[in-house]
């Protein structure tokens, strides 16, 4: 009965601390200071532009395949931003700053502000510490990937109905990969 009154009593203080380390969404502009050849290549996929897609007279033809409105504008459509933009309704994420369009860095690597400041430091930090900050190494999981690949979306469902996410193929077209210049 003790032990139940101090663990309800100290559950606050716990969730604070948590809450306090938990990483923020920093936006790709803070990423490509540092890896602004993994940007340039991301730059050029349908992930930076996927908000642009969302707009009325975009994609018409597409569009007109899933069944929807080629002149409605679903850029202000929560169905829809939760998969075309970065940490959608995370607090400091999109909607409150509209920089967080498309799916950026942080949508496959996880939100940034903790790891970054790790990468800042030491060049050479270890991998295990920037993971335990909040980074993903995306081709360790596939989950990651299928919150937004997983079929819900009106293409995967509606224009191609055996849509089936490869993960292995879909990997190789995230952005071009460089090998790393340090020990981590
Ligand atoms: C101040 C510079 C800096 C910033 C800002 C920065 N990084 Fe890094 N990052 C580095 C350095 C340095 C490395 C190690 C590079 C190497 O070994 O060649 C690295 C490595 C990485 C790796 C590879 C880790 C591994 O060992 O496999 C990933 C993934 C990564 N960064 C993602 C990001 C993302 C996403 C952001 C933005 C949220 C970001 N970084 C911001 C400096 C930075
Ligand atoms: C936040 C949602 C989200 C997450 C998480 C996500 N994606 Fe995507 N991805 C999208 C959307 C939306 C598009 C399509 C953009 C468009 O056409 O408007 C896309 C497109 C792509 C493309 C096509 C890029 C091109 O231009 O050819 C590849 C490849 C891809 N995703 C791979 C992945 C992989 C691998 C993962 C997991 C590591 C992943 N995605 C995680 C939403 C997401
Ligand atoms: C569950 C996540 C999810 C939701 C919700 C979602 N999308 Fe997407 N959308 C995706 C993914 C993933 C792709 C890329 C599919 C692929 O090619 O792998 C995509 C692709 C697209 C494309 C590009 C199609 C093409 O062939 O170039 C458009 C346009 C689009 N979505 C519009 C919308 C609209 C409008 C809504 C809301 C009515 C919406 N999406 C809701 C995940 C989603
Ligand atoms: C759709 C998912 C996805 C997005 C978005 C994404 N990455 Fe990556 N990134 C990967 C994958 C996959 C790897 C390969 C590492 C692994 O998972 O094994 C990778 C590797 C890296 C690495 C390690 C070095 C290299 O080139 O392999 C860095 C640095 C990096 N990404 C930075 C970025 C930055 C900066 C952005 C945004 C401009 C970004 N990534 C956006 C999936 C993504």
């Amino acid at each position: 009965m003790k032990k139940f009154f101090i663990v309800t009593l100290l559950l606050p203080f716990a969730l604070f601390f948590l809450n306090a380390n938990a990483a923020d969404y920093v936006g790709a502009k803070k990423c490509k200071a540092c890896h602004i050849k993994q940007f340039k290549s991301w730059e050029k996929t349908t992930m930076s532009t996927s908000f642009e897609n969302l707009k009325a007279g975009v994609k018409t033809e597409e569009k007109k395949k899933a069944g929807l409105d080629t002149n409605k504008d679903y850029s202000t459509d929560n169905g829809c931003l939760k998969c075309h933009t970065t940490g959608y309704g995370k607090p400091g994420s999109y909607p409150e700053n509209q920089k967080f369009v498309g799916v950026q860095c942080e949508g496959c690597h996880g939100p940034g502000s903790n790891y970054l400041e790790i990468m800042k430091k030491n060049k050479e930090f270890k991998l295990a510490d920037a993971k335990k900050a909040g980074l993903i190494i995306p081709s360790e999981d596939e989950k990651g990937c299928i919150v937004c690949h997983g079929g819900d979306s009106p293409f995967t469902e509606k224009v191609d109905v055996k849509y089936k996410f490869n993960f292995k193929e879909k990997l190789k077209n995230t952005h071009e990969k460089f090998p790393l210049k340090y020990q981590h």
